[in-house]
């Protein structure tokens, strides 16, 4: 949130109604690290500075008639022209736009310069939608405004710029390759009467890979077998989950 950097690995400018809602998050933990840090750089865009009149109006009364105010294109066009002019990828979070996925993410990690719109209110006008290069949704359910989703976006992307977390913290990351990440355990070895899995224990590095990726297999065929359909899978793990598949395995739901 400080002033643009030569140096950051990724740029990302914001345009929105309600700067202060970014505050917190901003400052806090990873992502307050890495923007302290410079490797990236967070830019708020006030549109109210951009609004109409007297006023500085940014919305107005729907064209046929209906419920809520719809936002004016000229506010959220002067906020974003600069930006794209600078080189930036623009992109509207809305409930309309493609998935947050993860490969979505590391794509949008890598691109240099973001610029992120958030719209409010019940709408903004249609026109809008050929001012940027992509539209985005975290999901399918309806905010109040595209700031929560634009700080979904930020986190999400910025873990994974270079030098912000280990590399082998997001490498092994559910859905890195596909798959949903396996169990993880930590001390006590046993809680509850729940024991920490033998071969953990046993410092063997080649059976605890196996068996993370055995149980990664197993997680992802139980919980999201839809994953399976594009993940990066191996003959051994084609031959594991058709084993998983087998009646006698059935049962268990990790
Ligand atoms: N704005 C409102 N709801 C949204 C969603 N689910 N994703 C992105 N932007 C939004």
């Amino acid at each position: 949130m400080s002033g643009p950097r030569e140096a950051a690995w990724l740029r990302i400018d914001v345009v929105t109604l309600f700067p202060e809602l970014f505050d917190v998050p901003l400052r806090t933990s990873v992502i307050g690290r890495a923007l302290e840090r410079g490797i990236v750089d967070v830019t708020l865009h006030d549109l109210r500075e951009h609004g109409l009149g007297r006023h500085r109006s940014v919305d107005d009364y729907p064209y046929g008639g209906g419920a809520g105010m719809i936002m004016r294109p000229e506010p959220l066009h002067a906020a974003i022209e600069p930006l794209r002019q600078a080189g930036a990828q623009v992109v509207l979070l809305d409930p309309a736009g493609e998935r947050l996925t993860d490969p979505l993410a590391r794509d949008l990690a890598s691109s240099g310069r973001l610029a992120l719109v958030c719209g409010r209110y019940e709408g903004i006008d249609e026109r809008v939608r050929s001012l940027v290069d992509r539209e985005v949704s975290i999901g399918d359910y309806v905010l109040t405004g595209g700031e929560l989703p634009a700080l979904v976006l930020i986190d999400a992307v910025v873990r994974l710029v270079p030098g912000v977390i280990e590399a082998e913290s997001h490498e092994s990351d559910s859905f890195a390759d596909g798959l949903l990440e396996g169990p993880q355990y930590t001390r006590p070895e046993t809680f509850m009467g729940l024991a920490v899995p033998p071969v953990l224990l046993s410092g063997h590095h080649g059976e605890v890979a196996r068996w993370r990726r055995r149980e990664a297999l197993r997680r992802t065929l139980r919980r999201r077998p839809d994953l399976l359909v594009d993940a990066d899978l191996t003959d051994d793990d084609r031959s594991e989950i058709a084993r998983l598949m087998a009646p006698e395995e059935g049962d268990s739901d990790s």
